[in-house]
């Protein structure tokens, strides 16, 4: 009989759909893969909102620890989320050599090494297909399929809750508060949404995808990040008028120097395929020699997609279980070079609130042209004490634009350097 016992650690938005699954589609599952996937206990903080699953409440407590320790559980899936007790949970089930499945992707880009040292010790894997993307095929393919290409280059839409955000402001005219509790209402946001539009969940996921795509570990310490608090719909409307979009980007790439990862919000050039992407979906886009370009694009978040995904690594992780065999390390890191985001070239959007006054224009272009910093295009709107300047720049180091900003900052007839936005298109 092939039957795998199943432990939980969290039953919220994603692991309430993965309960479901097992539990209604059992069956099919089966029938598919000839696995008996037996849910046999899930660990919740509150033990009475849990009782709303048709399962045996037996099944449930409060205690971690008595999920993983079960002798009947040969494999955990961990969806509690937040760095411990998960941490702790994920490397007990490792080292008694049960199988891991995971979601969690602060947890992978804070201590990735480490847990995957921990799977490889006990030959054991520890997957995370819904770490990145939800319920898009994006590790696997990075890990495996492309695990011959010498990629360039990754950049992603990786947060559903930011670009549902995005999408509602830009096309529905929505606040952005009223957005976001729209994101959280459908269980796209993290449990604490700052990690959400402060561009920290997005840094994480940019972390692992670099990682997998470079084969050098890159920790989400090493990943400069700034959220979408700061765009406003006056900058979407200039983005508009530039022929560009507004999108929270996780970008990893090779440069001379060694591997750049960075999300910011960036104007994209309306024709990118990116710039398509619409509401809580994800995209992610690969650049290689070989491949040339590839574009991996579906729900991104939400807890029925990302179940989707977690079943798969189960019914994975299951069948190396009862193949029996020790699993060789499907992930290696080897040392590299990261470069920091202050030397990585970047182009400026940055609009300024000035005094319409004859010459500040031109102290505005000396104080960008001071630190080697070219402009591309300047639009003004408005006369006299309104006016407003749009300017965008071409590339220079990301350290020569904040020293220009931090100069135009000083001028007296600059009123406010009101936002700066990156721009990320082939153009210029
Ligand atoms: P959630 O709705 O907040 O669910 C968390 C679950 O874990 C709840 O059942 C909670 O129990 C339980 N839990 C938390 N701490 C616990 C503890 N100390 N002891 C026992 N149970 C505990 O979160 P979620 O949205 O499902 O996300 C779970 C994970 O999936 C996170 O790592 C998240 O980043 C990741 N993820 C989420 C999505 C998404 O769209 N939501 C997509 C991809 C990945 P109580 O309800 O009783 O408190
Ligand atoms: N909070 C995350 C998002 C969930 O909005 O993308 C999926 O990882």
């Amino acid at each position: 009989m092939k039957t795998v016992g199943i432990g939980m650690l969290g039953a919220g938005i994603v692991g309430g759909s993965l309960i479901r699954r097992l539990v209604e589609e059992h069956a099919a599952i089966e029938a598919k893969t000839g696995l008996d996937l037996e849910l046999r206990r899930v660990a919740v903080r509150d033990l009475e909102k849990a009782r709303s699953f048709e399962i045996d409440s037996a099944l449930i407590t409060a205690d971690p620890a008595a999920v993983v320790d079960d002798p009947d559980v040969r494999l955990v899936v961990e969806v509690m989320g937040g760095l411990e007790p998960a941490g702790e949970m994920v490397l007990r089930a490792l080292r008694a050599g049960k199988p891991v499945v995971t979601a969690n992707k602060a947890l992978l880009a804070e201590r990735g090494p480490e847990l995957f040292a921990a799977a490889e010790e006990a030959g054991v894997p520890l997957l995370f297909e819904a770490a990145v993307g939800g319920g898009i095929p994006i590790i696997r393919p990075l890990s495996e399929t492309l695990a011959g290409e010498q990629i360039e280059r990754v950049i992603g839409i990786v947060n559903g809750t930011t670009n549902f955000i995005l999408s509602r402001m830009a096309e529905d005219g929505a606040t952005y508060a009223d957005a976001l509790a729209e994101a959280q209402s459908l269980g796209y946001a993290e449990a604490d949404p700052a990690a959400d539009v402060g561009g920290g969940d997005a840094a994480a996921k940019a972390a692992i995808l670099a990682s997998l795509a470079f084969g050098t570990w890159a920790g989400i310490e090493n990943v400069f990040h700034e959220g979408i608090e700061k765009i406003s719909k006056a900058d979407m409307k200039w983005a508009s008028e530039l022929g560009y979009t507004i999108k929270l980007l996780a970008i990893a790439e090779r440069l001379d120097g060694g591997v750049s990862v960075r999300v910011y919000p960036a104007m994209l050039p309306k024709a990118h395929p990116l710039a398509t992407i619409r509401g809580a979906t994800n995209a992610v886009f690969i650049e290689g020699p070989s491949i040339e370009e590839l574009l991996f694009a579906g729900p991104g978040a939400g807890g029925e997609p990302t179940a989707t995904a977690m079943l798969g690594d189960v019914i994975d992780a299951a069948r190396e279980i009862l193949a029996g065999a020790e699993v060789a390390p499907r992930i290696r890191f080897s040392p590299g070079e990261l470069v920091a985001f202050e030397s990585v070239d970047t182009k400026w959007y940055v609009r300024l609130e000035v005094d319409d006054q004859p010459g500040v224009l031109a102290q505005v272009a000396g104080a960008f042209g001071a630190h080697d910093v070219s402009i591309k295009s300047v639009l003004q709107e408005g006369r006299g004490e309104d006016a407003t300047l749009m300017i965008v720049t071409h590339l220079a180091p990301e350290a020569s634009q904040r020293e220009a900003r931090r100069a135009i900052e000083g001028i007296e007839n600059v009123r406010s350097v009101a936002s700066v936005v990156r721009v990320e298109s082939p153009d210029v």
